[in-house]
């Protein structure tokens, strides 16, 4: 029975990809605002200028790949029973083997309805060189958004999450500066017996409550580290 091993990872988890994070100095949050690009209220107040943001986004995947952190995550499943959480909304876990990804604020390469967006009916994948348009159509006819979980909506996936981290008897944290609820909160989820690891150039908000094992490393470096404390 191979143990549960449960990763949370953030934006810093790509970083080495070249995908920007947000909230270090020239990150995504310095360029554009938040809640006009990223909330449903800046949808709904401008839905061209946000289908367009993220037809950016989406454009910039096929041009990165999945760094060393990613494929030592991958590799874990070897030996462990692995979950991966992510907030990131890129395909680099995918890309790099990952099988059993949640991914807690939706994904780049997929879009939705505007009126159901969690409908998994109304949910599809969008070819690599995909833009969204305006008055391109969902299946129910509303106007195709991407399946982005935007600030103010709900976070559907949390739950299978929370019960992932219950269950673990590890949980690695890589690169999230654990900002943004409720992801940030997972931790709180993890048992007594769980050993926890964060692994962070920067760590902040690391919550003292918690026996944290934090390797303040990049992703690459942190995951080869964290690959040796556990073999031994
Ligand atoms: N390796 C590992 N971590 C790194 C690296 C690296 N090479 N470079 C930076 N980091 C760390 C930073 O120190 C920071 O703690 O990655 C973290 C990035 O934090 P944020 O930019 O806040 O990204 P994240 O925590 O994923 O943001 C959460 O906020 O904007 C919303 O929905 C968006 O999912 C996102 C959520």
């Amino acid at each position: 029975m191979k143990q549960k091993l449960v990763f949370l990872t953030g934006a810093g988890m790509s970083a080495e990809s070249g995908i920007s994070t947000f909230r270090d100095s020239g990150g995504l949050w310095e360029k554009y605002p938040v809640m006009q690009v990223a909330s449903i209220q800046g949808y709904e107040a401008d839905p061209a200028l946000v289908i367009q943001f993220y037809n950016e986004r989406r454009r910039q995947l096929p041009t990165v790949e999945p760094n060393e952190g990613h494929r030592l995550v991958a590799k874990m499943e070897q030996d462990y029973d692995v979950t991966v959480v992510t907030q990131n909304v890129d395909n680099l876990h995918e890309r790099a083997g990952s099988t059993r990804i949640i991914h807690l604020h939706g994904e780049l390469m997929k879009a939705t309805s505007s009126r159901f967006p969690n409908d998994p009916d109304q949910v599809v994948t969008l070819q690599p060189d995909q833009d969204i348009h305006i008055g391109d159509q969902a299946k129910d006819g509303s106007q195709l958004r991407p399946f982005i979980v935007w600030f103010g909506e709900a976070v559907p996936m949390i739950e299978p999450a929370a019960e992932a981290v219950s269950e673990a008897d590890i949980l690695v944290v890589i690169g999230t500066s654990l900002n943004v609820y409720p992801a940030a909160g997972l931790l709180q989820y993890a048992n007594s017996r769980c050993r926890i690891y964060l692994i962070d150039p920067h760590p902040t908000n690391v919550p003292y409550s918690l026996h944290i094992h934090v390797i303040e490393k990049g992703a690459s470096e942190g995951m080869k580290e964290l690959t040796q404390l556990l073999a031994q």
